[in-house]
């Protein structure tokens, strides 16, 4: 019987650069389509292409930054997801989780459930207080995996589109 591939994590470097936008770029489709199904595949990569320049800049301070954690999920020396984390500039006290995105095919396996424990054992590490997190409302994965974390939802963010 095949030996079940192992999962390695480590911290994100330069070069892993082009596979880590290719990861966040398709899961942003699905993110976005959680809340919005009608929006189509073509305007929300559209929308996410305009950004590309200011990614790959953003990527590269914050694996850099001595107050973030950027990590990469390897099996078998593929990247299979990434995750990054922060601590608040204005607050040290406070952490933030700011992506956690898997490779279609590798969801489901429980690697963004290894990813977001490494990032909260390293803010505890930092001696931060609290950490928050943001995602969709009907991001009901993304939900359910901070809420089995002990995530509570204490805030609600409300949007209003004008009519064209
Ligand atoms: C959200 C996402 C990161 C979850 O990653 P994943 O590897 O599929 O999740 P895991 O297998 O590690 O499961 C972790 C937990 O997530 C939740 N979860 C995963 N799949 C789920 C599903 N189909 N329905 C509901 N909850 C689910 C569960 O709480 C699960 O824990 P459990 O299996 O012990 O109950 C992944 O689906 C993804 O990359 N989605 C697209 C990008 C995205 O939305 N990122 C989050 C932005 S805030």
């Amino acid at each position: 019987m095949k030996k079940e591939a192992e999962l390695k994590i480590r911290k994100a470097k330069k070069e892993d650069i082009a596979q880590i936008e290719e990861i966040y770029r398709e899961g942003v489709v699905d993110e976005v389509k959680t809340q919005f199904p009608k929006k189509t595949k073509k305007n929300i990569l559209k929308d996410f292409d305009k950004w590309k320049k200011e990614h790959k800049k953003s990527y590269k301070k914050d694996i850099k930054s001595l107050s973030e954690r950027f990590i990469v999920a390897l099996i078998e020396k593929e990247i299979v997801g990434f995750a990054n984390a922060k601590i608040q500039s204005y607050d040290k006290t406070q952490g933030e989780i700011n992506r956690i995105y898997l490779k279609r095919n590798w969801r489901g396996k429980k690697i963004s459930k290894a990813l977001l424990k490494d990032l909260l054992m390293w803010l505890k590490s930092r001696k931060v207080d609290s950490v928050a997190a943001g995602m969709f409302i009907k991001n009901k994965k993304s939900r359910d995996l901070h809420k089995s974390f002990g995530f509570k939802n204490t805030a609600i963010r409300m949007q209003k589109k004008f009519k064209k």
